[in-house]
């Protein structure tokens, strides 16, 4: 199969490239090496991905912008599937710049789209996220324990795909991957393309360049070991599912691999692998043996006080399931900044 993957530069793409292209695929990576410039941030090393894929004779890395049709248009011709992982991926970045986090989710996501049709692609993948849900996860009540919120009994399982998702905030980040998640169940149903619309919580994993405002888990990983000083904005308790890399590429091979036709699935580690900012940096503190090094901060805009996905859905469409605890994720990532730490230096 050709496989075209945009984003692989960045976490998840690189991760699908590497899986597609030990099965034999040819792939194709396109990525504009943005990371660093959207979040407008000096994040050292950040073309070790990009780089990390050039052992794979089946992988062709093509530097490109999604927000330029006919580039997306070119390396799509012939493609099977597009696995669309680019795009501006900080909440904080989309209130500060909404036209460029537009400009790559919004735009970026419907050239994708359009360049799929043209080409006839079969199947397409789309990374949306927990954020179309937007301020209306906060109307949940929440019970305050002593390092960790909890959702009302009713919520127990988590949040379904059909909550409701407008009439509240969203942040821009929210609102331009709104617009691509739509846009792609559409041209599932117009064009009859597969299409797998995938909501998601937190993955984190290897080879992720967490930051303060993107991947939380990553970066306070990164920080701990390297005695940087962690900002935690609210209170700390804020509670999130959490999902290990390989099991959410393995959930994407399943339904490419699948007779489902369109799907929209919320997709994180759900109600078995939650963690709070506070238990984290409890963790870390235990592992490193240290006090981490922490302050607070106000609250960000539209965030969320729990987040847990539930999973139901994808765990009974597509015959899977987690299989990475959180503390054996923690420590795989653990493990890997620990060996890698010249990265992050
Ligand atoms: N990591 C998570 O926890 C998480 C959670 C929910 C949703 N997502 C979504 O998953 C996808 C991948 O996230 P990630 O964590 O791997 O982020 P990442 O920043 O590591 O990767 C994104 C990649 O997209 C590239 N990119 C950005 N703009 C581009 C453009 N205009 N043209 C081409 N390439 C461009 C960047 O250079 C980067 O390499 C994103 O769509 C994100 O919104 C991620």
């Amino acid at each position: 199969m050709k496989i075209v993957v945009t984003g692989g530069a960045g976490f998840i793409g690189n991760h699908i490239a590497e899986f597609y292209s030990k099965q034999g695929n040819d792939v194709f990576v396109f990525d504009n090496l943005s990371r660093a410039i959207l979040l407008k941030k000096n994040i050292k090393n950040i073309d070790y991905n990009w780089n990390y894929l050039k052992k794979f004779k089946n992988i062709q890395l093509i530097k490109g912008d999604i927000k330029n049709f006919k580039e997306i248009e070119k390396v799509s011709k012939n493609a099977d599937a597009i696995i669309h992982a680019a795009a501006q991926t900080a909440v904080t970045s989309s209130v500060v710049d909404p036209l460029s986090d537009f400009e790559t989710n919004a735009l970026g996501t419907f050239n994708v789209l359009e360049a799929a049709r043209r080409n006839d692609v079969k199947s397409i993948v789309y990374c949306s996220t927990n954020k179309v849900y937007g301020g209306n996860v906060n109307n949940i009540n929440v019970y305050e324990k002593e390092l960790r919120y909890i959702f009302e009994k009713k919520y127990q399982k988590g949040i379904s795909e059909n909550f409701p998702m407008d009439l509240c905030e969203h942040s821009p980040y929210g609102c331009s991957k709104l617009t691509g998640d739509l846009y792609t169940q559409e041209y599932g149903k117009l064009y009859g393309i597969k299409t797998g619309v995938f909501r998601m919580s937190c993955i984190y994993g290897t080879r992720q360049f967490g930051v303060e405002d993107q991947g939380w888990v990553m970066w306070f990983t990164i920080a701990a070991l390297l005695d940087k000083p962690i900002t935690i904005y609210g209170d700390g308790k804020q509670v999130r599912d959490i999902l290990y890399i390989t099991d959410l590429v393995e959930l994407f091979d399943k339904f490419i691999n699948s007779n489902l036709k369109n799907v929209v699935l919320n997709v994180g580690g759900g109600p078995r692998n939650t963690l709070s900012l506070l238990e984290l940096i409890e963790l870390l503190g235990k592992k490193t043996g240290k006090k981490i090094n922490i302050k607070f901060s106000n609250w960000r805009a539209s965030d969320q006080k729990v987040y847990i996905s539930d999973i139901s859905k994808a765990i009974k469409m597509l015959g899977w399931k987690p299989k990475i605890s959180t503390p054996e994720g923690i420590k795989k990532i653990y493990d890997w900044v620990s060996s890698n730490l010249i990265l992050f230096k």
